[in-house]
């Protein structure tokens, strides 16, 4: 009798159990089913398209790329550890400086970095409790102060809300993380175009040269960058450079024939005797060539990823792998 009390009380503790299991498990997936994830290669399983877009961007070398090795001492300057290999971005606080990760550091800038939530979740668009990655709707991964953790060290998220971009609706992701085939269905490519991109190097400025009494007046418009041009590290650089259209690529010595007008760039906090000659958002550089040949010239633009040429006095932008973004025509007079 006493057997029989004892296992219809168990059985009614069972139900209470599953019963208070429901409400509190009602429109959340119980923890228990959460995947613990150690590796963007997890993630590959179920996003294989986000996955090799993300592999193609600068983020993915972010520890790799043989640049930051060598500038960083191969990491033995260990300030340069934060960015390059980050905690996730949640768990440090959005609007903060990310913090250093001691494991699986190759990875880079991955998937972990800026989509793992603290609790186990990842930062998603929606909210989807039956997926296995179990993400929710999380509207600061859409917000700029989400790149500001590691973009803004050189202000390029300030410049971008100094300029007149955030009226007109464009923000990180309308230039950097355009929907795939413009369609809003098909979610944001995790490519990140940048200055490591002809097209959107091109749709950065406008170049423009016209005579002008004896020289020629070039102008550099700023149309397309959301920021300075170039913006964020302090290595990139742009020149203007011309030439009569009728000179060969290199003298019978092997030199250049570019002739150098103008450097853009925002210089090391080392190199105080520098200005920053940076192209805000919007703004119009204008420069002169004082005296030119009564022929045909070409003006061109370079971008270059390094700042210094190897021989100063002649500057050769065709060295170092620079990249001609840009060419004017002006005609003789
Ligand atoms: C956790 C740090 C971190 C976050 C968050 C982050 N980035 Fe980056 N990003 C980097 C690092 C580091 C690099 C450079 C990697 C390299 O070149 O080695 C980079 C590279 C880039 C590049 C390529 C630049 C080039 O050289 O052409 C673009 C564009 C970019 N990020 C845009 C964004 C945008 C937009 C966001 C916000 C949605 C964002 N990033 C969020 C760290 C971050
Ligand atoms: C606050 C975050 C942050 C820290 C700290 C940081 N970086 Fe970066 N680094 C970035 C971002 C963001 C980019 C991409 C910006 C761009 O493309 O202009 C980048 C790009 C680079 C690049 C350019 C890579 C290329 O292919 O052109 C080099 C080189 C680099 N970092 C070296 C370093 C070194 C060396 C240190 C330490 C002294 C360091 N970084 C510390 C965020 C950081
Ligand atoms: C076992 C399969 C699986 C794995 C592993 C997985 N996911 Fe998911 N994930 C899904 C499914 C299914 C969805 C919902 C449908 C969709 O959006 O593709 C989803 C959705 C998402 C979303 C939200 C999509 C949106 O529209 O907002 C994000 C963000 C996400 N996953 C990130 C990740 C990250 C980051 C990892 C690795 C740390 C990961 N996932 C691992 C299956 C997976
Ligand atoms: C209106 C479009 C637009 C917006 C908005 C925009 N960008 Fe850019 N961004 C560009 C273009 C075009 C380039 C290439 C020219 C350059 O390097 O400046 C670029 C370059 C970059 C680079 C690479 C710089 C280099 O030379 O290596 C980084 C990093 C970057 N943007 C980050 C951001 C971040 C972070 C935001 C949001 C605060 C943002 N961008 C907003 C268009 C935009
Ligand atoms: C530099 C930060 C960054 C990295 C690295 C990154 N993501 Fe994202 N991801 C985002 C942002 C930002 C969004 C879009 C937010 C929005 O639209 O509001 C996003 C959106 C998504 C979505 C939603 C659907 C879509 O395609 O837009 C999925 C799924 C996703 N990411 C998976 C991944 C996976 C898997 C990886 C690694 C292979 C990864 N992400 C790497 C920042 C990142």
């Amino acid at each position: 009798m006493s057997k029989a009390r004892t296992l219809l009380g168990l059985v009614f503790l069972a139900l209470g159990l599953w019963f208070l299991l429901a409400v509190f498990s009602s429109d959340e997936e119980p923890p228990a089913a959460l995947q613990t994830f150690t590796s963007s290669a997890q993630c590959a399983e179920c996003h294989a398209e986000v996955y090799d877009e993300w592999k193609a961007s600068q983020h993915s070398i972010s520890w790799t790329n043989p640049r930051v090795q060598a500038l960083s001492n191969e990491f033995a300057n260990q300030d340069c550890i934060d960015c390059h290999a980050p905690r996730p971005v949640f768990v440090t606080g959005i609007g903060e400086r990310v913090l250093p990760r001691t494991a699986r550091r190759p990875e880079g800038v991955d998937c972990i970095s800026c989509h793992l939530l603290g609790d186990g979740h990842v930062a998603g668009t929606k909210t989807i409790p039956s997926a296995a990655c179990s993400p929710v709707a999380t509207l600061d991964l859409g917000r700029p102060d989400f790149c500001a953790g590691c973009h803004n060290q050189h202000k390029t998220v300030d410049q971008w809300r100094e300029s007149d971009w955030p009226d007109r609706d464009q923000d990180c992701f309308t230039c950097h993380m355009a929907f795939r085939d413009g369609d809003p269905n098909r979610g944001r490519s995790h490519v990140f175009p940048g200055g490591n991109d002809l097209a959107m190097l091109q749709r950065a400025v406008d170049l423009r040269a016209r005579r002008d009494g004896d020289g020629v007046a070039v102008e550099l418009e700023n149309v397309g960058a959301g920021h300075a041009f170039p913006t964020d590290e302090r290595s990139r650089r742009a020149d203007i450079f011309w030439r009569p259209a009728s000179a060969p690529d290199r003298t019978p010595d092997g030199k250049t024939t570019w002739r150098h007008l103008y450097r853009i760039r925002d210089p090391y906090r080392t190199e105080t005797d520098m200005p920053s000659t940076l192209v805000h958002a919007g703004e119009t550089l204008r420069v002169e060539i004082p005296e030119v040949p009564d022929e045909e010239l070409v003006v061109a633009l370079f971008y270059m990823r390094e700042p210094y040429f190897d021989d100063p006095a002649l500057p050769d932008p065709e060295a170092k792998g620079a990249v001609l973004v840009h060419t004017v025509r002006v005609a003789p007079r």
